[in-house]
């Protein structure tokens, strides 16, 4: 249950769901007829704070400073005479201050309190054993109505240095005063022990934003998380050497903590592949994002599909956010009004926010029914979605991208299915290939007797011998692969 200040990512009772979408019952059984159908549920668990009306939260304003309510957040005197100045600079990841004062039951200034996100999303102390235990309960609860597992918000940023320190300019290996700190093993090291403790397997997926690969995964150790989130490669520009050196990283890395890679393209807080891959600059960076950047969508939309086969061929686990098999385009039309996003407002209105890959997806092309996102009333008016669908996305609906064989949903499938098919993909190994004369600008490497080749250059690139062409982001033309395609090819030998 939330309040929604931070699209759910301010929850006021870990073990409710608001009546907007539902009850437990109903989300017990959408767990189990999903599982009847081979769909294993994950759900978000948001640990690093909680919402500003939180029963924990609402009890601690009530109480005094020093008081035990208090010790489950980072409440903290101001600095100066007057207390008024905050308590540390620090930067929060929505930009702005991370501190908020609260007042007194007398109406004088008090205390202030640490968010590292919005004022309504306040950080909880994590040395305090309520916060664990209380967590540690949260999981049993959604493991025992059914979920497969968890994914772990903001998993990096949980302990906080207790001397409130600020940030030194170049920080240390765990030396940052919030983020990546060593004593954090320790608590999911508690999680995963929680987790084993069912008989079937439940996964732990950590929401990591680090740039150390290594620092990364030490959190996959076998002991801790099973995957998390490879953003690295998600905010590479379309570049055949820095995915390949993404790539080289990430497998590195994985290698030595024994655990599964992921590929990821994008989720529900970047822009999407689409948009993203058509612009002059492909990469990805919250700062960076700005209203009006151009794009190109048929370029991106090439090279979406090119990432597509890229990210499938790749060996460990693909993730694959909502609408991307679509091949949605950002919406950066969204009315201002409409906009809902923290991040837009606290940027003062200069990033366009999270929302343009929010959307709701279009299911039919029938836009006077809302594209199918909503059902319509019993008089027939439509329900509004939370956010409005561009009147133009009647093209990316389900409905008919089904009826398209070239759609990007039309490749999304055949190259999900290929991938469980094809025994190189699932149990082969890995090695690059050279292409000579290619520049490097081709990146090819097999799995098993399957061959996956990405062409980032300009020039189409000849095939290597092969004796079958599985599949094709586009058209082959004279046996050649054209600029931003992917192709799957059958060897004779392999890694
Ligand atoms: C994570 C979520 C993001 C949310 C933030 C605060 O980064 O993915 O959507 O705003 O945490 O919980």
């Amino acid at each position: 249950m939330s309040p929604l200040a931070d699209g759910g990512y301010d929850v006021a009772d870990y073990r409710a769901i608001d009546p907007t979408f539902g009850t437990i019952e109903e989300a017990e059984a959408l767990i189990a007829e999903a599982a009847a159908l081979g769909i294993r549920t994950i759900v978000d668990v948001v640990p690093n704070h909680i919402s500003d009306q939180h029963e924990w939260f609402q009890a601690a304003l009530a109480a005094e400073p020093g008081s035990p309510e208090r010790e489950r957040f980072w409440f903290h005197p101001g600095k100066g005479e007057d207390g008024s100045q905050i308590p540390t600079h620090w930067v929060s990841s929505f930009q702005g201050s991370t501190w908020t004062r609260t007042t007194n039951a007398d109406g004088t200034p008090g205390e202030w309190y640490l968010h590292l996100f919005t004022p309504e999303q306040p950080d909880v102390n994590w040395n305090h054993p309520d916060v664990r235990r209380e967590h540690e309960d949260v999981l049993r609860f959604w493991f025992d109505r059914g979920v497969s597992g968890i994914r772990i918000d903001s998993a990096a940023l949980l302990i906080k240095d207790p001397a409130l320190p600020e940030v030194p300019a170049d920080p240390a290996p765990g030396g940052h005063p919030f983020t990546d700190r060593d004593e954090l093993h320790d608590v999911y090291r508690g999680w995963r022990a929680v987790a084993d403790s069912y008989e079937d397997p439940r996964v732990l997926v950590g929401e990591i934003w680090l740039p150390d690969a290594r620092r990364f995964a030490d959190y996959l150790r076998p002991d801790e998380m099973h995957t998390a989130f490879n953003f690295d490669f998600m905010a590479r520009p379309w570049d055949a050497k820095a995915l390949r050196e993404s790539i080289d990283t990430t497998l590195e890395a994985h290698a030595l903590v024994g655990a599964p890679a992921t590929w990821v393209l994008s989720n529900h807080d970047v822009t999407r592949p689409v948009t993203r891959y058509g612009r002059e600059d492909s990469s990805f960076a919250f700062e960076a994002k700005r209203f009006g950047t151009p794009t190109d969508l048929e370029l991106g939309t090439r090279r979406a599909r090119a990432a597509a086969l890229l990210t499938a061929a790749l060996p460990g686990c693909l993730y694959l956010y909502q609408g991307d098999e679509l091949g949605l385009p950002e919406d950066e039309d969204l009315p201002r009004d409409a906009i809902q996003d923290p991040m837009h407002f606290r940027s003062g209105g200069v990033d366009p926010g999270r929302d343009g890959c929010r959307v709701p997806l279009p299911w039919t092309a029938d836009a006077a029914r809302g594209h199918g996102f909503s059902t319509p009333a019993a008089d027939g008016t439509t329900a509004e979605p939370w956010l409005p669908l561009p009147t133009w996305w009647g093209r990316y609906a389900v409905d008919a991208e089904e009826a398209d064989p070239t759609s990007m949903l039309a490749l999304y499938r055949t190259t999900l299915a290929a991938r469980r098919a094809e025994a190189g993909l699932r149990e082969g190994g890995f090695a690059w290939l050279d292409l000579p004369g290619t520049d490097g600008d081709v990146l090819a490497f097999a799995r098993g007797d399957v061959a996956c080749l990405v062409n980032f250059g300009v020039d189409p690139a000849p095939l290597p011998p092969h004796t079958a062409v599985l599949l094709a982001s586009g058209d082959l033309p004279g046996d050649t692969l054209p600029t931003d395609t992917a192709v799957w090819i059958r060897t004779r030998s392999g890694a």
